[in-house]
């Protein structure tokens, strides 16, 4: 939630880098929208003074405003793009903050829980506050801090009065500061919230991730927990919230800039919709050798300690959710070992039974999600072992796992996610299958066998991407459906689940994923004359008589008048007869079949969305990476 950047350019004496603070953040701001697009704002030190300009609404509307009244040329700046939180997403609320009589501006992403009491307090010393935010509180504090360290001739010291505030602030906060009477510094912290340093020659950067300053270095320095940042042009000094100095982790951004625009397709969202054959392949590349032997050499999870884990638990929100209970079907097939899947606000707050004999495996594509990073730090503090399936090199959840997993999709900028879920559910099943190689629960030969399926799916993703405009039609033609459902079974309910989401997320329309098997229990109540149903089919091929099963559901919301819009495997004649509408994807084994139906429910929901004129990039009320509880 929130983005946030920050920039010095070149100091005196230095060669001139040409760049003017206003055009770095604007254009790492326009990376990062995707975090949150309530509002958004922008401060710069000039001529001893601050100057800033912030508006609701996108970031365009903040462009418009600067265009109307610009901002003086300068070398240091920060930016702002707002989730809100505390207080509506108006002008007032909008950052930066100002502080210190308008000589301290800030900006926040996070949750400042004792916003209340210091209310209080600094109200009681006078201040007049015209917000209705957290942050706004934290401004004050850090303006109060700051005038009292001015005493005659000796003068305030930013990173001093950061640290004295950040003692007093509890949640979660990055906080982002800047000072007329220290033009050549920005000062940041740190706290359950994400910071990167961008390395520059005679420039650096603070952003939320690196996308806000990939337009100028590949060199990022990972922040540890509770740290602040001071960076000049040539300078970046880390300490602790006491002052201790402390180590950032520099490491390299493998993806360039390229990667994270459109690519020629009209969103986003689109253009990772088609990313999807690639992701599944970068993800799978290099992680076995030529005889099936997987070879996870980044999870670094002593392997004797793998052998006798009794229990699996996954942790996720959102699609990542259903990314997990995707592999639970194939973990729990391939290793036996009980694996639990588990919405991770639900697992922090109960009482879950956890010891050192369980795997804790997250899913997150930000590594950012602060519900499944309070989760993973609770099983942690309980002796379990944690694993991340991540997207996001060096964000948080991986750095305090015990060991990461990437997903290799490539930045993910729309919202609503679709190459990282089948880049997770991948990742995941390179995670069974190396727990079942390192327990004995599969032969050699086996294993070799699934990855040879695995390593066919790009081919069949793309074969189901070249016929999309089918599914496109259906969807455009549906925009004005008020409720679909969805049902699966098996890997097939989590499939329908996500393509409510999907729908949900994108066209802001009634949409619910069941298990096919639940349907008599209640929820066939809502079949109706003309109501929509899609239903994700397992493979004819497949055991247990689950095809058989789910043509009999189709057939019992298709008697009560439900329109069925069924995903088959390709040669499935039997759902002909039942079907309205048939979408046939390729054949593949039962379990890696989600890579492959998934797809067409994206694609519809996209679809529908954009018919309705929807922004698909940046639905309503959304942000990409929820960093608050
Ligand atoms: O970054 P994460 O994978 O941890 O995010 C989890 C959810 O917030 C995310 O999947 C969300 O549900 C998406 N908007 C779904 O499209």
């Amino acid at each position: 939630m929130c983005g946030i950047v920050g920039y010095v350019g070149h100091s005196a004496g230095r060669v001139n880098t040409g760049h003017n603070a206003l055009d770095v953040v604007l254009e790492g701001l326009r990376r990062l929208e995707y975090r949150g697009y309530d509002s958004a704002g922008i401060a710069v030190v000039a001529d001893g003074t601050i100057s800033s300009r912030k508006k609701s609404g996108k970031l365009s509307n903040l462009i418009a405003e600067l265009e109307a009244s610009p901002l003086p040329d300068s070398l240091t700046g920060i930016g702002h793009t707002r989730w809100a939180t505390h207080g509506g997403p108006t002008d007032l609320n909008a950052h930066p903050h100002l502080a210190d009589e308008g000589k301290l501006a800030v900006i926040h992403n996070g949750i400042i829980e004792n916003f209340a009491e210091l209310k209080l307090e600094l109200v009681r010393k006078g201040v007049d506050f015209k917000s209705e935010t957290d942050t706004e509180v934290a401004a004050a504090l850090l303006g109060d801090i700051y005038r009292n360290q001015v005493h005659g001739s000796s003068k305030g010291d930013l990173t001093k009065a950061m640290q004295l505030a950040c003692q007093r602030l509890e949640g979660a906060f990055t906080l982002l500061a800047i000072h007329a009477d220290q033009p050549d510094v920005v000062v940041a912290a740190r706290r359950n919230s994400p910071l990167v340093v961008g390395l520059g020659d005679g420039e650096n950067f603070l952003g939320s991730d690196v996308s806000g300053f990939i337009d100028y270095t590949r060199r990022a320095v990972e922040l540890g927990q509770d740290q602040i940042v001071t960076i000049t042009a040539d300078t970046v000094e880390i300490t602790d919230f006491y002052g201790a100095p402390a180590e950032g982790k520099e490491y390299h951004v493998d993806w360039d800039p390229a990667s994270a625009e459109k690519g020629g397709f009209p969103s986003f969202m689109e253009k990772e919709i088609h990313d999807q054959p690639d992701a599944v392949l970068q993800t799978l590349l290099g992680r076995s050798d030529v005889n099936g032997r997987l070879t996870l050499d980044e999870l670094r999870v002593d392997p004797e300690l793998l052998k006798h884990v009794d229990k699996i638990i996954v942790l996720a929100c959102g699609t990542s959710a259903y990314a997990g209970q995707v592999a639970k079907y194939a973990i729990e097939h391939w290793c036996r070992i009980p694996t639990e899947v588990e919405l991770s606000h639900e697992f922090r707050y109960r009482d879950p039974i956890v010891d050192e004999n369980t795997l804790i495996v997250s899913i997150s594509q930000s590594g950012e999600t602060m519900d499944t990073l309070m989760a993973v730090r609770y099983a942690k503090e309980q002796g379990a072992k944690t694993v991340s399936i991540c997207n996001t090199n060096g964000s948080t959840i991986p750095r305090e796992s015990d060991a990461v997993l990437y997903t290799h999709a490539g930045p993910e900028i729309a919202v609503a996610s679709t190459k990282a879920f089948l880049a997770q559910i991948t990742a995941a099943y390179l995670l069974g299958l190396y727990l079942a190689q390192l327990r004995g629960n599969k032969f050699q030969g086996e294993i070799k066998d699934i990855l040879a399926d695995l390593n066919k799916i790009p081919a069949k993703i793309q074969r189901i991407l070249d016929n999309e405009a089918q599914i496109k039609e259906l969807g455009q033609s549906m925009a004005d459906a008020k409720s679909v459902l969805f049902l699966g079974r098996h890997v097939g309910f989590p499939v329908a689940m996500e393509g409510a989401l999907k729908l949900k997320e994108l066209a802001y329309i009634h949409a619910e994923g069941f298990a096919a098997g639940e349907l008599k229990h209640g929820p066939i109540a809502l079949i109706e004359e003309g109501q929509p149903v899609f239903v994700v089919v397992p493979s004819p091929r497949g055991r247990d008589s689950l095809h058989a099963k789910v043509v009999s559901n189709i057939q019992e919301v298709r008697a009560r008048g439900a329109k069925t819009i069924v995903i088959a495997e390709e040669g499935d004649e039997a759902v002909k007869a039942y079907a309205e509408h048939v979408f046939y994807i390729p054949e593949t084994p039962t379990l890696l079949a989600p890579l492959l139906s998934t797809v067409p429910l994206q694609i519809f929901a996209l679809a529908l969305a954009s018919a309705k004129g929807y922004d698909v990039d940046q639905p309503r009320n959304l942000a990409k990476s929820v960093t608050v509880e």
